[in-house]
């Protein structure tokens, strides 16, 4: 982003004219923020054996998956409709690698099918795995009960998550594993998303490797996750990327010097790459002061469009578009048009004066926003525009009311 004369540019193109020309709410993907957390991340885990992927659930848009494909990514998949979106963007199995659970047989069927990368997270799962597709090679997801993440909801390690094998079960898959035929060829973890500290994860990632010994025989991969966090609040350090990466390498190499089996590492980062190249823009559609001293900013967008917010109130940084750094001398309510209370963005938040019409952009929009957005209250999804060196390239049109018939019968 740029700012310009008090006005927020998003790839050399002024918001104003992005709003004009597309309309609101609308979200923007600023190319080149992708393309360098992209080398952020090649450049710290640069090693022969280090494999990238991108969670592909944080922003299912194709042309952002073949931004990313082009950095040299694959694409971390959680179901099988994403493998199908996968495979649609040109992705070649062997660089699709699958991590979800609950599979139905029918989901195994076509995962099987594919020759994509398959991680499951059941010792049941395991074992129907073996007979859906007899003599596979799998990957087992453990839940090493150590959690991180910026919420519970978001925390996927510990005994309260239904994620993962837990721990204390994993020398159990492997005989489920040898009962259906099947052999564990990589360790799954994914610990939790947003959280901050390398150190957890580095702890996380000790315990994968501690657990692999037990493993050497057949295994070829331990599958570190995602979870890299980025700042949202104010006050918040970044997530340690070099110190995470150096870790984790001296972890392989360790391992690669002193076993005869060599081990490859997956790390699979969603919010990491996209998030903070993503710019929601809506605008305010009714100032709403209360006899009690509250103001709401009603938007036209609402938590269908970014749930985060809603659901384990994620903090985001909200600018008036036109008047940027400018004093925050007021208090709003940022809020959705959704006939539902808890359909907020930001609750007390300091913001320059707000009038209907004004233009406003949220931060940090570009993952698990448009992944996660619905059709609540019948009112249709944003469209998402690829911006860079002042060109605009639409990526998802807007919905149409049309669009909303698209499956009644
Ligand atoms: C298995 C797995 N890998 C990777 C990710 C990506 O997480 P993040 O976007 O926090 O990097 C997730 C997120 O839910 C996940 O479940």
């Amino acid at each position: 982003m740029q700012v310009v004369e008090g006005q927020l540019f998003l790839g050399g193109i002024s918001s104003a004219e992005l709003a004009e020309r597309f309309g609101t709410p609308l979200f923007v993907m600023e190319k080149e923020v992708v393309r360098e957390r992209a080398s952020r991340l090649r450049a710290a885990f640069d090693h022969d054996r280090v494999r990238l992927f991108y969670a592909g659930k944080a922003n299912p848009n194709l042309r952002i998956w073949q931004l990313i494909g082009a950095q040299g990514f694959g694409i971390d998949c959680c179901s099988a409709g994403e493998v199908y979106l996968a495979l649609r963007a040109g992705f070649a199995p062997g660089r699709i690698s699958f991590t979800g659970t609950g599979l139905a047989e029918e989901e195994m069927r076509y995962l099987a099918s594919t020759g994509v990368l398959v991680n499951v997270d059941a010792i049941s799962q395991v074992e129907r795995f073996g007979r859906v597709a007899p003599g596979s090679r799998i990957g087992i997801r453990i839940n090493p009960n150590i959690g991180t993440g910026s919420h519970l909801s978001c925390t996927t390690g510990g005994s309260h998550s239904k994620l993962g094998i837990p721990i204390d079960y994993a020398l159990d898959a492997r005989d489920a594993a040898v009962r259906a035929g099947a052999t564990i060829h990589a360790l799954h973890v994914h610990t939790g998303s947003g959280g901050l500290d390398a150190g957890v994860m580095l702890g996380t990632a000790r315990t994968v490797f501690e657990l692999a010994e037990r493993f050497a025989e057949t295994l070829d991969c331990i599958d570190l996750g995602g979870g890299l966090g980025i700042p949202h609040e104010p006050d918040e350090r970044p997530f340690e990327l070099e110190r995470y990466a150096r870790g984790v390498l001296e972890l392989l190499e360790g391992w690669n010097d002193s076993h005869a089996r060599p081990l490859e590492v997956f790390v699979e980062p969603g919010q990491y790459l996209t998030c903070e190249a993503g710019w929601m823009l809506t605008r305010v559609v009714i100032v709403k002061p209360t006899p009690e001293g509250r103001t709401f900013a009603i938007l036209d967008s609402n938590f269908n469009h970014y749930l985060g917010a809603a659901l384990y109130k994620s903090y985001h940084e909200f600018h008036a578009t036109n008047r940027m750094g400018a004093e925050r001398s007021r208090r709003y309510d940022l809020v959705g048009n959704l006939c539902n209370t808890g359909d907020t963005f930001a609750s007390d938040r300091p913001m320059p004066e707000l009038a209907e019409g004004d233009l406003l952009g949220m931060v940090n929009a570009g993952a698990y926003g448009l992944s996660r957005s619905s059709n609540y209250n019948s009112r249709p999804i944003p469209p998402e525009v690829l911006v860079s060196e002042g060109k605009a390239t639409l990526i998802r049109r807007r919905q149409t009311y049309e669009d909303l018939l698209s499956c009644q019968m």
